[in-house]
């Protein structure tokens, strides 16, 4: 039978990208976004239901699950994929900035994790995939606020996971690498790397539906690099980033570029 799928922040980017990929597969797929409008347009294009939400909202995050389990049936998989990047120095941070950065990139994968634990757990099925990022376990100068908050979202999900495991309940991380959309306009690739498309995320996605993992890095080749860094000095690490240029992606960036979406994630 096939699975019913709710995802955040599907209105464009990632998301949009993961909605149309497990709508291929033969999933019934509901989206759900902030901008109405945007969400309307996707949901229009894909044929699927689409639906205003607030993530950083209970009673909001409540309302698109309870409309898509009216519409779909009982929901099978939640991807709590909203998010938002602010970058620049952290001086230059505002507490407004901060404070909806954590709101939506960590209360948000929080509050929709434990609503759909509500749901899940009792029926002993259901999974829960948080896009989480490799900024979770890359801190990475101009980044501190989003590494943060991924940070977060990377030790909530594996708290979760060990937490609930074993009740018949899956819980994931997603860490993509820099992907092209909206979300790192105005920045440049680190050196001699090919951004990932949202397509390749999706089917990350796609692939942790299929047969579940605590966690899933896209791409894929970076994992053992994660895991060796881990294991290298201090230095012979910020060697590295600095090789790549990561040292000043995010403090050294086209601000014209990266207006429009600067405007989005601020109002
Ligand atoms: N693009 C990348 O390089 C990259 C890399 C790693 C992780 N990620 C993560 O992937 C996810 C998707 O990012 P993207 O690149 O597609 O960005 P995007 O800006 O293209 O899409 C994000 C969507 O989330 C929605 N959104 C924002 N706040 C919301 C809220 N409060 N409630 C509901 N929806 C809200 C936006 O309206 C937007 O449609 C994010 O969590 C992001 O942090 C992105």
């Amino acid at each position: 039978m096939s699975k019913v799928i709710a995802i955040t922040g599907a209105a464009r980017g990632i998301g949009l990208a993961t909605a149309r990929a497990l709508k291929a597969g033969g999933a019934k797929v509901a989206i759900g976004d902030i901008d109405a409008a945007a969400a309307a347009e996707a949901g229009a294009e894909l044929g699927v239901p689409f639906f205003t939400v607030d993530v950083t909202s209970r009673e909001s995050f409540t309302a698109f699950l309870s409309a898509v389990e009216d519409e779909l049936g009982p929901l099978d998989v939640l991807v709590n994929n909203a998010g938002i990047m602010p970058i620049g120095p952290v001086t230059d941070e505002t507490d407004a900035d901060a404070r909806r950065c954590i709101d939506i990139n960590v209360h948000g994968v929080m509050l929709g994790t434990k609503l759909a634990l509500d749901r899940f757990l009792p029926r002993g099925a259901g999974h829960v995939i948080n896009i989480a990022s490799l900024a979770g376990v890359l801190p990475t100068p101009g980044l501190a606020l989003y590494n943060a908050s991924k940070a977060a979202v990377v030790a909530f999900t594996e708290a979760t996971r060990l937490e609930v495991g074993g009740r018949g309940v899956q819980v994931s991380a997603v860490l993509p690498s820099f992907t092209n959309t909206e979300l790192v306009a105005g920045t440049r690739s680190p050196k001699g790397q090919r951004n990932c498309e949202p397509s390749d995320i999706a089917n990350a996605v796609a692939g942790l539906i299929a047969k579940p993992r605590p966690q899933a890095i896209v791409p894929r080749k970076l994992a053992a690099n994660i895991r060796i860094g881990h294991l290298l000095p201090r230095g012979v690490n910020e060697a590295l980033a600095r090789r790549f240029g990561l040292d000043t992606i995010f403090l050294d960036f086209d601000h014209e570029a990266r207006k429009s979406y600067d405007d989005r994630i601020r109002h």
